[in-house]
């Protein structure tokens, strides 16, 4: 067998040099100049991705996911096919290696939402085709490019930018970590001990030098921080909803909590967001909250991510 350019799967943003991180963000920014009005069937003008089909299977629930790869895709003159693992025979037994060996054949690429990662690996290191990671348990890297794209909008050059995680150290606040270690930003992670980031992922962090600490206070971690981001307390899958609520409740963002941070700084929250529990009605709906532009950008990250995984960066 021939080898063939290594395939270009994205699955951890640890995965990519700072480098290619940053090639992504910079097509995400251009596609969204370069878009004619949300909600129009407008492609881009060059359709770079014309003729290529990607699948995306999803074993749990989603909007924006869904909604921002079938449109980035269609945007940019591809198609989709829409799979849940139930439709297909992955549900009956039918191993993930030739899952992934079958599609390979079909599609130009494929996108998983699952809940087991090292199934997403597997499925990667099996298919002839890009494997995008569409959220597990562990990461959720697509969410974060458009976290990136959001807080350059908002605050600039993202090395100079300090960002406060304040609740449950999950698969968003993993991704965050990934982002800060590959692109130099400063990344404060308040967590209750409990529901703290894996320590050996903040041992990966720290190797290459990177500027995250990790603290069971809030208040020290939104101290002059130019943007506080939160998630739900229970992600699915969590099955101890009552013990994570009780552990969290002194994380939720609340206005006193944003009072710490910096005179302009933002809130973000990937959504879905429940208001009274990691976050205030009150923040989530104040001048300050930049969740929508945050969803929005997920239609622009995702194309810059397909860009770079189908090898049509402009
Ligand atoms: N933020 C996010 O991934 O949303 P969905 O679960 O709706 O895709
Ligand atoms: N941490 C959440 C993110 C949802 C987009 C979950 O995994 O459910």
């Amino acid at each position: 067998m021939g080898s063939g350019p290594a395939i270009r799967h994205f699955i951890d943003i640890a995965d990519l040099s700072g480098n290619e991180l940053r090639a992504i963000l910079e097509e995400s920014a251009r596609m969204k100049r370069g878009r004619l009005g949300l909600g129009k069937a407008v492609r881009e003008p060059d359709a770079p991705l014309a003729g290529r089909m990607m699948a995306l299977i999803f074993e749990k629930p989603s909007t924006r996911t869904r909604v921002s790869f079938d449109v980035a895709m269609r945007q940019m003159g591809g198609d989709t096919l829409m799979l849940s693992s139930t439709e297909l025979q992955l549900g009956r037994g039918e191993t993930i290696q030739d899952t992934a060996r079958v599609l390979s054949r079909m599609v130009d690429a494929i996108m998983i939402r699952s809940g087991n990662h090292e199934a997403v690996c597997e499925l990667a290191a099996h298919a002839e085709v890009p494997v995008i990671n569409g959220l597990t348990p562990r990461s959720h890297p697509c969410q974060i490019m458009a976290d990136l794209l959001t807080l350059a909008e908002h605050k600039g050059d993202l090395e100079d930018t300090v960002v406060a995680w304040s609740g449950d150290g999950n698969n968003v606040a993993l991704s965050f970590i990934h982002a800060a270690a590959k692109l130099g930003f400063s990344l404060r992670l308040a967590c209750p001990e409990e529901f703290s980031p894996d320590p050996d992922d903040l041992k990966w962090a720290q190797a290459l030098n990177s500027n995250i600490v990790l603290t069971r206070d809030p208040v020290e971690a939104a101290a002059g921080a130019d943007c506080i981001v939160t998630d739900a307390w229970v992600s699915m899958g969590d099955t101890d909803a009552e013990l994570r609520e009780a552990a969290l409740e002194p994380f939720r963002v609340d206005a006193d909590l944003m009072a710490h941070a910096a005179k302009d700084a933002i809130f973000m929250h990937c959504l879905p967001a429940y208001r009274g529990k990691e976050v205030t009605e009150e923040v989530l709906e104040s001048p300050m909250s930049v969740v929508f532009d945050e969803a929005e950008n997920r239609l622009h990250a995702q194309k810059g991510i397909l860009a770079w995984c189908l090898n049509v960066l402009s």
